[in-house]
């Protein structure tokens, strides 16, 4: 059964905001659907925008129904100090109507430059202060090393770090939740997940889509920022991580701290012959920057200095505007001489499943050996699959810290990128104009990193 969450009371600025209306709302109505949120529960819509009713948002969110009696606007300035004392008051009313005091969240749905004065303002009005106060925050967590650690130092003078909840919606993705839970428990992966074993490790998140009409932001961000510094690099961290006991998960992001903190641009190899990076044609005439060298597209190249990993490439990918739509890791085994190399890939999204290349005789009267794939698709299991956002409220929530990031490990995301970013804001000649709709594997000239299922080679002795 679903554990029972405390009395909530969750303020979410950014109410008639995108993310509100297509994950937050629906995933505040599945939690509840599943009994965890009791009647003293009250969503706090924050909005500037004047005559914007509970029930307007409602009715713009299918399937709505807890919600309708558990919510509320209120219209406020979140840039005017003084408005935070009607905040203020509102909560207290709302706990007086509870009989008891609750938790408050606050979840700052909103550019990050929005999201700076309100945790100021947050944390001079006192509400920081105030028992049980959480605060969510969306990436991008600064831009650089040197921005991010101007924004943890920021944080950390009105909120402890338990206090605060970094969301990296990648990190609730069912699948990668169950990246260490496959490789913990399984003894066949858990003995050989090691670079005794493991010859290289892709980590490729392709998107179909393009920047959708973002170009402020994307023009600030490119995927290096967006996609790689956050998710690419998280999912890095469970797979070159030293797992904890089964007992001790709440130890899991200090583990993803460490195996951060081990990786590092290859030493020694100039950063254009590790780092490529793309832009697919049109970008720039939609941004409306003739000379733009944002990147949508970027490959790069990772190696770890924990001795568990010492030897191993590990290559991150990503780009927008890509023929296909895909998350996956893909971790490519050894070819030990006279043996076949085997290929474990774990499908994150869509069809999350598990697949391994097997290498196997065909019939027949030769001696023809060719890879097969044994998957397992986590759909034909199950039919409860909870939504990403669903997993970081209902874990905010429940005061679980495990699929957040601490400001540690984005501290150390930054550190890895740094040289790169140093690079490119010196050179530019480096950026490959690609068609939308190649595929991810077409975008670098010479992709050598292939792996062996998408070469289907079969071998005959
Ligand atoms: C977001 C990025 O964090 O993740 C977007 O800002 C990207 O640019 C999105 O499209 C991808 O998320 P998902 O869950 O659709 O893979």
């Amino acid at each position: 059964m679903t554990p029972k969450l405390p009395p909530t009371i969750l303020v979410i600025v950014g109410i008639t905001g995108d993310l509100t209306k297509r994950k937050l709302l629906p995933a505040i109505e599945q939690i509840a659907k599943t009994g965890a949120l009791s009647d003293q529960f009250r969503l706090v819509g924050i909005t500037r925008q004047p005559n914007v009713t509970a029930e307007d948002l409602i009715a713009k969110v299918p399937a709505l129904d807890f919600l309708v009696d558990h919510s509320e606007i209120m219209t406020l300035d979140v840039t005017d100090l003084k408005a935070y004392d009607r905040l203020k008051d509102r909560l207290v009313q709302i706990e007086q109507e509870f009989g008891t005091t609750a938790q408050r969240l606050f979840y700052l749905s909103v550019p990050p430059t929005v999201a700076q004065p309100i945790i100021e303002r947050l944390g001079m009005s006192e509400l920081s202060k105030h028992p049980n106060t959480k605060i969510l925050l969306e990436k991008p967590f600064g831009v650089d090393l040197t921005s991010a650690q101007e924004l943890v130092q920021d944080i950390d003078k009105y909120f402890s770090p338990n206090q605060v909840y970094r969301i990296d919606h990648y990190l609730a993705k069912e699948t990668a939740q169950n990246i260490v839970v496959f490789r913990e428990q399984n003894s066949l992966f858990k003995q050989t997940w090691n670079n005794k074993h493991i010859e290289r490790i892709e980590i490729i998140a392709s998107e179909q889509i393009d920047i959708q009409g973002r170009s402020a932001f994307y023009e600030q961000t490119g995927a290096l920022r967006d996609l790689v510094q956050s998710h690419l690099l998280q999912l890095a961290a469970l797979v070159l991580m030293h797992p904890p006991k089964a007992d001790k998960l709440q130890d899991i992001p200090q583990r993803r701290l460490e195996a951060l903190r081990a990786l590092q641009l290859p030493k020694n190899q100039p950063i254009e012959s590790v780092v490529q990076r793309g832009q697919y044609r049109g970008y720039a005439e939609a941004v409306n920057n003739p000379g733009s060298t944002v990147e949508t597209f970027v490959s790069l190249q990772l190696e770890s200095t924990d001795p568990l990993w010492v030897g191993v490439p590990i290559r991150l990918t990503t780009g927008k505007a890509l023929r296909e739509k895909f998350t996956e890791i893909r971790i490519l085994y050894k070819r030990e001489e006279g043996y076949e190399s085997n290929e474990l890939v774990l499908h994150l999204q869509p069809n999350e499943s598990i697949e391994l290349y097997m290498w196997a005789k065909r019939p027949g009267y030769q001696h023809i050996v060719s890879p097969h794939s044994l998957q397992f698709s986590f759909k034909d299991h199950y039919a409860l699959f909870p939504e990403a956002y669903e997993q970081v409220l209902f874990s905010g929530l429940g005061s679980d810290h495990t699929l957040f990031t601490s400001s540690e490990e984005v501290l150390e995301t930054w550190r890895i990128l740094d040289p790169i970013q140093k690079y490119w804001s010196t050179h530019s000649d480096d950026l490959i104009l690609y068609e939308p709709g190649s595929d991810v594997r077409e975008v670098v000239p010479d992709w050598n990193h292939m792996p062996i299922s998408h070469s289907s080679r079969s071998t005959s002795s």
